[in-house]
């Protein structure tokens, strides 16, 4: 293998050899894993948080006291994951949850359902969805896919609840909220459960998200970070491949 593999032959050769001994699979991803999908991450150089304050567009109180600003947020956001595909990095985990697909799960920070296209179905969203719909009031949620949400909604107008006419939010986790109880949990359970957890596309800066790593060093798992930029946590890794996703998780898995 030249280039980015060649690199890390080595190391490539050792994790499928720990694959090949293990019974439970972990792919805990953020945003880095569908920037090659043309999805900015956040806090790339050119990531989200060095254009916009987060705080004025994805907390809870932004959206409290400015639905309008947020939902032009959220409206341009959506309108970029319809349009995107899912990479290879996405296919290698679909197609390895194939072989696998009761030991296999993904844990993801994202909220763009790229995953899902790449074929994964075991995906825990901690943070929501941006297709989801949830009324604050009633309570009411309504799940949408890409393909037809903006033939349900227009971005001329504010979404109100079918039900009882307030406002609808997207059914993502913002700042200040909490994660959705019942995937934490789940999430929780399968890193304390895992044998192999690969650490993908993350800087691993957001708790309690960043916290599933030393679950899975509880259970004496291997840790694999793919990531072109060293992380806070990269330290704690037992492989830490400095490079992209999408270019080498086909390699790493064997499922070309
Ligand atoms: N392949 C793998 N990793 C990549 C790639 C790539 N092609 N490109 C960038 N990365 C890495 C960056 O080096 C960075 O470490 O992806 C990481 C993205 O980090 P963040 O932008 O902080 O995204 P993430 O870790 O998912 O953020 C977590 O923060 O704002 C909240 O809710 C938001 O879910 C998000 C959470």
């Amino acid at each position: 293998m030249e280039g980015i593999e060649g690199d890390y032959l080595e190391d490539i050769i050792q994790i499928q050899k720990i694959i090949d001994k293990s019974e439970n699979f972990v792919f805990f991803t953020g945003a880095g894993i569908s920037r090659e999908s043309g999805i900015p991450t956040f806090r790339d150089k050119d990531g989200l948080w060095k254009k916009y304050d987060p705080a004025k567009l994805a907390s809870h109180s932004a959206f409290i006291s400015n639905p309008e600003l947020v939902w032009d947020f959220f409206y341009s956001r959506q309108r970029l994951v319809c349009q995107a595909e899912c990479n290879d990095a996405h296919t290698a985990i679909g197609r390895f949850e194939n072989t696998r697909p009761e030991n296999s799960h993904v844990i993801t920070q994202n909220i763009d359902r790229l995953h899902q296209r790449g074929g994964s179905q075991n995906v825990i969203e901690l943070h929501g969805n941006i297709f989801g719909m949830v009324c604050l009031a009633c309570g009411k949620r309504k799940q949408y896919d890409y393909f037809d949400f903006f033939n349900n909604f227009s971005e001329e107008k504010i979404p109100t609840c079918p039900g009882c006419d307030n406002i609808l939010k997207p059914d993502v986790v913002l700042f200040e909220e909490p994660l959705p109880q019942d995937a934490w949990i789940q999430a929780i359970r399968l890193s304390s459960e895992c044998d192999i957890m690969f650490v993908i596309g993350t800087s691993l800066n957001v708790s309690p998200a960043n916290t599933l790593p030393y679950h899975a060093v509880k259970n004496h798992a291997v840790l694999v970070e793919i990531n072109p930029n060293v992380t806070e946590m990269t330290s704690l890794m037992d492989f830490s491949i400095r490079a992209s996703a999408s270019k080498i998780l086909t390699k790493i898995l064997c499922v070309a």
